[in-house]
């Protein structure tokens, strides 16, 4: 059994001529090889991109940056797992406080209501990030609040209780489903991705992702030159993934 997770918008989403070719790829290697889509969306929304892209259904969607993990029972039939949700319930995490914590940074602009979920808090940062994310994790350290903070393209800003990531919910499907981390592959493209190629699964960067993330020394990463599901494709080859 072999699981492949991969981040949705730029990374599996983006060329739909690779995305019709991989997919044949992974269809053909089912049931032996499990499909997790690891996203920055909430469940709804991701839900609809995978109507409008024609995407597999997965087995598993991890959604609001690996805050949520769902079983996908059929293709409208998302079962959510209360062994995550309780896990995160347990980390002591005080949204309300750390947003008034950091409600008096000019820079930070929350986003629409319906990115802001039960462990996620997510802002909009395009000016003096470094300086803006500097003074949020001297903040949080200061409170003894033990969150995560993740910046991706340049953009979007997440902070999530330190248990929580895409790499920690990948970590936790893959010991529930008692596979080793050599026979999980890791796909993404921006900054909400690196809590995932961290952990020591195999991984991939494709081609088109952000350079600061493709700057990184990241050990089992592949860097893809092929972008978006080529960029799957080429690493699935690289590592003989789907081989024996
Ligand atoms: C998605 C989410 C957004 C988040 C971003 C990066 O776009 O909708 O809330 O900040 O991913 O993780
Ligand atoms: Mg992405």
């Amino acid at each position: 059994m072999k699981l492949l997770a991969t981040d949705l918008d730029g990374t599996l989403v983006g060329n739909a001529y690779m995305l019709e070719q991989l997919n044949k790829i992974l269809e053909e290697n089912r049931p032996g090889l499990l499909i997790a889509y690891a996203t920055g969306r909430h469940k709804d929304s991701a839900v609809e991109l995978i109507g409008e892209e024609k995407l597999l259904i997965p087995d598993f969607l991890v959604c609001n940056v690996g805050t949520e993990i769902h079983s996908v029972i059929a293709s409208s039939h998302y079962q959510l797992d209360p062994g995550w949700k309780k896990r995160l319930l347990r980390t002591g995490w005080d949204r309300e406080k750390l947003e008034g914590l950091l409600r008096d940074i000019p820079e930070l602009a929350l986003q629409e209501e319906a990115c802001q979920r039960e462990f996620k808090l997510s802002y909009y940062l395009t000016e003096n990030a470094e300086e803006v994310l500097r003074k949020i994790e001297q903040r949080l350290s200061s409170f003894q609040m033990n969150c995560k903070v993740i910046y991706s393209v340049e953009r979007c800003l997440d902070i999530l209780p330190a248990a929580a990531g895409k790499g920690a919910a990948l970590e936790y499907l893959q010991q529930k489903l008692s596979l080793e981390r050599s026979q999980v592959l890791v796909c993404g493209d921006s900054g909400n991705d690196l809590d995932m190629l961290s952990q020591g699964f195999w991984g991939a960067i494709v081609g088109n992702a952000e350079p600061q993330l493709k700057k990184i020394y990241l050990p089992n990463v592949y860097i893809a030159d092929d972008v978006y599901a080529g960029g799957i494709m080429e690493a699935i080859r690289h590592f003989h993934f789907l081989e024996s």
